[in-house]
């Protein structure tokens, strides 16, 4: 049986690799792509969208709803200095191409009514769509089957600050919403699982990129920036934080450690803004999240490859893409 699934993105790099993931596995049904203010413009990110669905053939097969244009209570974050335009200097025309009517939380809460219990909720941006769900019906997070969120670290580093991660910096007080809220939540963190188990070397990346078909140089260009920022900041390879999240609810068999812990997210303090405070069962606090402490890095790798290499016919002409 296949595996319904909305991923709640913004759209750049490894989020476009989720979403390739979410339409290119045989085990995917995704019924729904809702857009959240974070790495880049959002117009961009929407664009980045698009372009995704193309390169997978899958233009007008899902449905791609705009959500919250900025955090809850503060001004938006960026991340264009990692990300750049997210899609590596791709563009399409994107002449008569739409997003639905609907707002992106609207769209959460109905899609959730109409199919109560089935839908898994893939959150990989800043968590202001999910919260706003929530706030505007807390009856939402008992219709949603489990929530993968990609965010925060587990008592580690952070990317965007010493104490924080960056979906959870953008909007700590979303994420602290969601948290409370009563999901089924899935935590894949930045520290240490992301840096350990889901970093791609340049060879690795060479080998994906030679997979031969459009979706493989897709990657491959619009992976580089990733790659370039990363090994600048000391990390020895691409970061796939995003694709890890949607690959650990379609194939639970690559977690190899997981544990239940209390998540709670600061909100309040400049210093530590973001920080995901993950306590493991000693102090006391009721678990309200499972946080994936490992993977098989090396079936996630085969499993990247192995779906980048789907041959497909793009739906429109990506501009730039090396062939
Ligand atoms: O910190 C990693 C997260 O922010 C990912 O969702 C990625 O898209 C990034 O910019
Ligand atoms: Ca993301």
């Amino acid at each position: 049986m296949k595996i319904p699934l909305i991923i709640d993105t913004d759209t750049a790099q490894d989020d476009c690799v989720a979403i390739l993931l979410g339409l290119l596995d045989p085990v995917a049904d995704l019924r729904a792509i809702t857009m959240v203010a974070g790495n880049v413009g959002f117009e961009q990110q929407t664009k980045n969208a698009f372009m995704t669905l193309s390169v997978a053939g899958a233009l007008g097969e899902c449905p791609v709803f705009l959500g919250c244009r900025r955090p809850m209570v503060r001004a938006w974050v960026s991340a264009e200095n990692v990300h750049g335009d997210g899609a590596g200097g791709l563009t399409m025309d994107n002449s008569g191409i739409e997003p639905e009517a609907e707002h992106a939380v609207d769209a959460l809460l109905r899609l959730t009514k109409e199919s109560p219990g089935e839908i898994n909720v893939v959150a990989i941006g800043p968590l202001t769509n999910i919260a706003m769900a929530v706030i505007k019906d807390p009856t939402f997070p008992d219709r949603v089957k489990s929530l993968y969120i990609m965010g925060g670290s587990n008592n580690a580093r952070g990317n965007i600050t010493a104490a924080a991660e960056f979906n959870f910096y953008v909007d700590p007080d979303a994420a602290k919403v969601v948290f409370d809220a009563g999901f089924d939540i899935t935590v894949i963190p930045w520290e240490p699982l992301t840096i350990q188990d889901a970093l791609f070397s340049r060879q690795h990346m060479a080998e994906i990129g030679a997979g031969g078909s459009p979706v493989a140089s897709f990657f491959a260009q619009v992976c580089e920036a990733t790659l370039d920022f990363d090994e600048s900041v000391g990390i020895p390879g691409s970061s796939h934080p995003d694709s890890l999240t949607v690959a650990l609810l379609l194939h639970p068999e690559l977690i190899t450690k997981s544990a239940l812990y209390a998540v709670d997210v600061e909100a309040d303090s400049e210093l530590t803004r973001g920080y995901s405070a993950m306590s493991w069962g000693i102090h006391g606090l009721k678990a309200n999240a499972r946080v994936i402490e490992a993977v098989d890095a090396a079936a996630f790798f085969g499993y990247i490859k192995e779906s980048m290499a789907t041959p497909t016919t793009p739906s429109r002409e990506i501009l730039g893409l090396k062939r």
